[in-house]
């Protein structure tokens, strides 16, 4: 099972947590990963930067809403 944890605190809110999230679900779905991924909200990880920042394997990541796609490919690819 991956985690991917997304921010929703008030820095990363106002630069699209919300879209960030609704993007990822609807790649999980759309791709019927629904047993092996798990998506959940997380508070400020101290990473507020240029977009929403995304924590998976131990790393954490900033993201914009257009780069869920890319990074979803390679945490799918990432062990
Ligand atoms: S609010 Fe998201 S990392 Fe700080």
């Amino acid at each position: 099972m991956k985690e991917i944890q997304i921010c929703i605190g008030s820095a990363c809110h106002v630069k699209g947590s919300y879209d960030v999230v609704s993007c990822f679900k609807k790649l999980v779905e759309e791709q019927g990963l629904e047993d092996e991924v798990h998506l959940q909200g997380a508070f400020c990880m101290n990473a507020c930067g240029d977009g929403v920042a995304v924590k998976y394997n131990d790393q954490i990541v900033t993201v914009k809403p257009e780069g869920v796609p890319a990074l979803f490919e390679k945490i799918m690819e990432a062990e």
